[in-house]
């Protein structure tokens, strides 16, 4: 089925069926690898994207239920003009192996778009749902508060 979706502010018209999960839309058919294929069942986080400004994890979404734009990390920042939050994780060197980050970067984009100053437990809430086997944490966290202008 024919299926319409705008992403990073493009609209696509997609051959899919229905319960095709939004993350495989994105990455084989828009060639957006942004999003990672982590665990496919909701509990890793590295597929996270916006949805209607709200973090999502695109693996549990069938694309015939995307009604509102999506932004992936192509859509958030360029390498020559990142996002905030890309260029504190950059500032502050938080990834090992990396697999992660995009999902941990559009959770935090989402998290500062909604609460600017977020406090500690705010943070903690927001990327508890995002895992990072490498134990990258404390360099994420910091790289949080950077993006949010609080002590890190
Ligand atoms: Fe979507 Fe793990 S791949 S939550
Ligand atoms: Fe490797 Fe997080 S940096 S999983």
């Amino acid at each position: 089925m024919a299926i319409t979706i705008t992403v990073n502010g493009r609209r696509h018209t997609v051959a899919a069926p229905d319960d095709t999960p939004l993350l495989y839309v994105l990455r084989n058919e828009l060639e957006l690898n942004g999003p990672k294929f982590g665990c496919g069942l909701g509990q890793c986080g590295a597929c996270t994207v916006h949805l209607g400004g709200d973090a999502v994890r695109s693996c549990l979404i069938p694309v015939s239920a995307v009604k509102a734009p999506v932004i992936t990390i192509e859509g958030l920042g360029t390498a020559d003009k990142p996002h905030p939050v890309q260029a504190a994780f950059v500032a502050e060197q938080a990834a090992q192996c990396g697999y992660c980050i995009n999902g941990m970067v559009m959770s935090t984009a989402a998290l500062l778009k909604r609460t600017p100053k977020p406090s500690e437990n705010q943070i903690r809430a927001a990327l508890d749902g995002n895992l990072c086997r490498c134990g990258t944490h404390m360099r994420i966290l910091r790289a949080v508060r950077k993006a949010a202008g609080t002590p890190v």
